[in-house]
Protein backbone atom coordinates (compact mmCIF):
# COMPACT_ATOMS: atom_id res chain seq x y z
CA UNK A 1 0.00 0.00 0.00
CA UNK A 2 1.28 3.70 -1.08
CA UNK A 3 2.05 5.10 2.20
CA UNK A 4 0.85 8.26 1.24
CA UNK A 5 -2.76 6.56 1.77
CA UNK A 6 -2.07 4.49 4.75
CA UNK A 7 -3.47 6.00 7.61
CA UNK A 8 -3.44 3.27 10.75
CA UNK A 9 -1.95 -0.32 9.93
CA UNK A 10 -4.46 -3.17 9.45
CA UNK A 11 -4.27 -4.71 12.50
CA UNK A 12 -3.65 -8.98 12.56
CA UNK A 13 -6.58 -10.30 15.17
CA UNK A 14 -9.40 -8.43 16.63
CA UNK A 15 -12.40 -6.21 15.64
CA UNK A 16 -12.50 -3.34 13.32
CA UNK A 17 -15.71 -0.86 14.11
CA UNK A 18 -16.10 0.65 10.93
CA UNK A 19 -18.61 3.22 9.52
CA UNK A 20 -19.49 4.63 12.97
CA UNK A 21 -21.35 7.62 12.96
CA UNK A 22 -18.93 10.59 13.00
CA UNK A 23 -18.84 11.80 16.71
CA UNK A 24 -19.34 8.63 18.05
CA UNK A 25 -16.13 6.75 18.59
CA UNK A 26 -15.76 7.73 22.42
CA UNK A 27 -19.04 6.50 23.26
CA UNK A 28 -18.13 3.44 21.25
CA UNK A 29 -15.15 2.60 23.68
CA UNK A 30 -17.58 3.64 26.68
CA UNK A 31 -19.51 1.05 25.49
CA UNK A 32 -16.82 -1.36 24.97
CA UNK A 33 -15.44 -0.47 28.49
CA UNK A 34 -12.64 0.68 27.07
CA UNK A 35 -10.70 3.85 29.22
CA UNK A 36 -6.99 4.81 30.65
CA UNK A 37 -6.64 1.55 32.67
CA UNK A 38 -7.44 -0.42 29.51
CA UNK A 39 -4.40 -2.78 28.02
CA UNK A 40 -6.09 -3.18 24.68
CA UNK A 41 -4.17 -1.86 21.75
CA UNK A 42 -6.61 1.09 20.45
CA UNK A 43 -6.59 2.83 17.33
CA UNK A 44 -8.94 5.45 17.20
CA UNK A 45 -10.47 6.96 13.30
CA UNK A 46 -12.55 10.22 13.77
CA UNK A 47 -13.56 12.35 10.90
CA UNK A 48 -12.65 10.44 7.90
CA UNK A 49 -13.96 10.91 4.76
CA UNK A 50 -16.07 8.31 3.38
CA UNK A 51 -18.01 8.19 0.05
CA UNK A 52 -21.54 7.42 0.94
CA UNK A 53 -21.39 8.67 4.64
CA UNK A 54 -19.64 11.81 4.37
CA UNK A 55 -17.45 11.25 7.22
CA UNK A 56 -17.51 8.59 9.90
CA UNK A 57 -15.58 7.41 12.79
CA UNK A 58 -13.28 3.96 12.71
CA UNK A 59 -12.28 2.35 16.33
CA UNK A 60 -9.78 -1.04 15.96
CA UNK A 61 -9.47 -2.81 18.82
CA UNK A 62 -6.60 -5.51 19.37
CA UNK A 63 -6.55 -9.22 20.63
CA UNK A 64 -10.42 -8.53 21.39
CA UNK A 65 -13.71 -9.83 19.95
CA UNK A 66 -17.48 -8.18 20.76
CA UNK A 67 -19.91 -9.88 22.87
CA UNK A 68 -23.57 -9.58 21.44
CA UNK A 69 -24.73 -7.03 23.95
CA UNK A 70 -21.82 -5.06 23.08
CA UNK A 71 -22.86 -5.09 19.44
CA UNK A 72 -26.37 -4.40 20.38
CA UNK A 73 -25.85 -1.18 22.48
CA UNK A 74 -23.38 -0.36 19.99
CA UNK A 75 -26.11 -0.60 16.91
CA UNK A 76 -28.17 2.01 19.57
CA UNK A 77 -25.96 4.77 18.87
CA UNK A 78 -23.90 4.14 15.49
CA UNK A 79 -26.77 1.92 13.62
CA UNK A 80 -24.98 1.86 10.46
CA UNK A 81 -21.47 0.59 11.90
CA UNK A 82 -20.06 -2.96 10.72
CA UNK A 83 -18.06 -4.57 12.65
CA UNK A 84 -14.90 -6.70 11.28
CA UNK A 85 -13.73 -9.76 13.16
CA UNK A 86 -10.12 -10.15 12.02
CA UNK A 87 -7.90 -13.16 12.58
CA UNK A 88 -4.51 -13.23 10.68
CA UNK A 89 -4.52 -10.14 9.48
CA UNK A 90 -7.90 -11.35 7.00
CA UNK A 91 -11.50 -9.96 7.42
CA UNK A 92 -13.25 -13.39 8.87
CA UNK A 93 -16.36 -12.07 9.89
CA UNK A 94 -18.31 -9.06 8.82
CA UNK A 95 -21.79 -7.62 9.60
CA UNK A 96 -23.56 -4.88 10.52
CA UNK A 97 -25.40 -4.12 13.43
CA UNK A 98 -28.77 -4.95 13.56
CA UNK A 99 -31.31 -2.69 16.04
CA UNK A 100 -32.61 -4.82 18.69
CA UNK A 101 -36.38 -4.72 19.23
CA UNK A 102 -35.78 -4.14 22.68
CA UNK A 103 -33.03 -3.02 25.23
CA UNK A 104 -33.15 -4.28 28.64
CA UNK A 105 -30.76 -2.83 31.74
CA UNK A 106 -28.53 -0.98 29.30
CA UNK A 107 -30.13 2.96 29.47
CA UNK A 108 -31.35 4.71 32.27
CA UNK A 109 -34.95 5.87 31.56
CA UNK A 110 -34.73 10.28 31.47
CA UNK A 111 -38.01 10.06 33.67
CA UNK A 112 -36.58 10.52 37.51
CA UNK A 113 -39.84 9.08 38.80
CA UNK A 114 -39.89 6.02 36.74
CA UNK A 115 -39.71 2.75 38.75
CA UNK A 116 -36.50 1.19 36.87
CA UNK A 117 -34.81 5.14 38.60
CA UNK A 118 -36.02 3.64 42.31
CA UNK A 119 -34.67 1.26 44.75
CA UNK A 120 -36.90 -1.11 43.37
CA UNK A 121 -35.39 -3.89 41.83
CA UNK A 122 -36.72 -3.29 38.56
CA UNK A 123 -34.57 -3.20 35.23
CA UNK A 124 -34.64 -0.47 32.83
CA UNK A 125 -36.36 -1.57 29.68
CA UNK A 126 -37.18 -0.13 26.57
CA UNK A 127 -38.70 -0.61 23.12
CA UNK A 128 -36.65 0.56 20.45
CA UNK A 129 -38.90 2.33 17.55
CA UNK A 130 -36.83 3.66 14.65
CA UNK A 131 -37.48 7.15 12.76
CA UNK A 132 -35.54 7.14 9.56
CA UNK A 133 -31.51 6.47 10.63
CA UNK A 134 -32.49 7.59 14.32
CA UNK A 135 -32.87 5.03 16.88
CA UNK A 136 -36.14 6.35 19.63
CA UNK A 137 -36.52 4.49 23.09
CA UNK A 138 -39.72 4.16 24.87
CA UNK A 139 -39.76 2.97 28.33
CA UNK A 140 -41.67 -0.01 28.93
CA UNK A 141 -42.80 1.44 32.30
CA UNK A 142 -43.58 5.04 31.56
CA UNK A 143 -43.57 5.81 28.23
CA UNK A 144 -40.65 7.98 28.57
CA UNK A 145 -38.82 8.57 24.87
CA UNK A 146 -35.43 8.52 24.25
CA UNK A 147 -34.25 9.92 21.17
CA UNK A 148 -31.15 12.75 20.97
CA UNK A 149 -28.94 11.80 24.02
CA UNK A 150 -29.13 7.78 24.16
CA UNK A 151 -25.31 7.60 24.74
CA UNK A 152 -25.54 9.89 27.79
CA UNK A 153 -28.03 7.62 29.73
CA UNK A 154 -25.80 4.51 28.95
CA UNK A 155 -25.53 2.45 32.54
N1 LIG B 1 -8.85 -3.81 8.57
C1 LIG B 1 -7.81 -3.73 9.48
N2 LIG B 1 -6.90 -4.74 9.58
C2 LIG B 1 -6.98 -5.83 8.80
C3 LIG B 1 -8.02 -5.94 7.86
C4 LIG B 1 -8.95 -4.90 7.75
O1 LIG B 1 -7.72 -2.75 10.21
N3 LIG B 1 -6.06 -6.79 8.93
C5 LIG B 1 -9.84 -2.75 8.52
C6 LIG B 1 -9.87 -1.99 7.17
O2 LIG B 1 -8.97 -0.91 7.24
C7 LIG B 1 -11.32 -1.52 7.12
C8 LIG B 1 -12.07 -2.63 7.84
O3 LIG B 1 -11.11 -3.33 8.63
O4 LIG B 1 -11.47 -0.32 7.88
C9 LIG B 1 -12.78 -3.56 6.91
O5 LIG B 1 -11.82 -4.13 6.03
P1 LIG B 1 -12.21 -4.53 4.53
O6 LIG B 1 -13.42 -5.39 4.55
O7 LIG B 1 -10.99 -5.07 3.88
O8 LIG B 1 -12.51 -3.09 3.93
P2 LIG B 1 -13.69 -2.62 2.98
O9 LIG B 1 -13.93 -3.60 1.91
O10 LIG B 1 -13.40 -1.20 2.60
O11 LIG B 1 -14.91 -2.63 4.00
P3 LIG B 1 -16.44 -2.19 3.73
O12 LIG B 1 -16.87 -2.84 2.45
O13 LIG B 1 -17.16 -2.76 4.94
O14 LIG B 1 -16.45 -0.71 3.70
ZN1 LIG C 1 -39.20 5.02 32.44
Amino acid sequence: MDKRELRVKPIVNGTVIDHITAGQALNVLKILGINQHSKYVVSLLMNVPSGEMKAKDVVKVEGRELDPEEVDTIALIAPKSTINIIRNYEVVHKFRTDRPRQVIGLVRCGNPNCISNTSEPVSSKFVVESEGDDVVLRCSYCEFVLDRDIAEHLQ
